[in-house]
């Protein structure tokens, strides 16, 4: 691919109620770009860890593959990662709620954690 190529990409940012587009280089980073242009999108550690930053992919495509935070089954179902994600072709991405995307992948490992008597952090 072109290395001088951009690929237009589109953040419905449900909590700010608003549409964003723009033109990111291929292989950069799409939440850096959105930053650097004056768009603030969510996130937290920006290390592909905590899903503060998730993204439903509407269309298109985004490059997930320096990322290690989002199971391969949430990836499979068309969830992505922000703080993570280059360009790579045009896309139509979506904000997501931070519990959502946390709750689909952790809350049923997490809820099935037995809290034993004796366990220090019992209060
Ligand atoms: S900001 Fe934490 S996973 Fe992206």
């Amino acid at each position: 691919m072109n290395s001088n190529q951009s690929h237009k990409i589109t953040i419905n940012f449900k909590q700010e109620n608003k549409q964003i587009t723009m033109y990111v280089p291929d292989g950069s980073s799409i939440l850096q770009h959105f930053e650097e242009n004056g768009e603030e999108l969510p996130y937290s550690c920006r290390n592909g860890c905590c899903t503060t930053c998730a993204v439903k992919i509407v269309s298109g495509t985004i490059d997930q593959s320096q990322g290690i935070g989002l199971s391969k089954q949430m990836q499979s179902k068309g969830y992505g990662l922000l703080c993570i994600a280059l360009a790579n072709g045009t896309a139509e991405l979506e904000t997501q709620e931070e519990d959502e995307v946390y709750e689909l992948q952790f809350g049923k490992y997490l809820g099935s954690i037995k809290n034993e008597a004796g366990n220090p952090f019992d209060i």
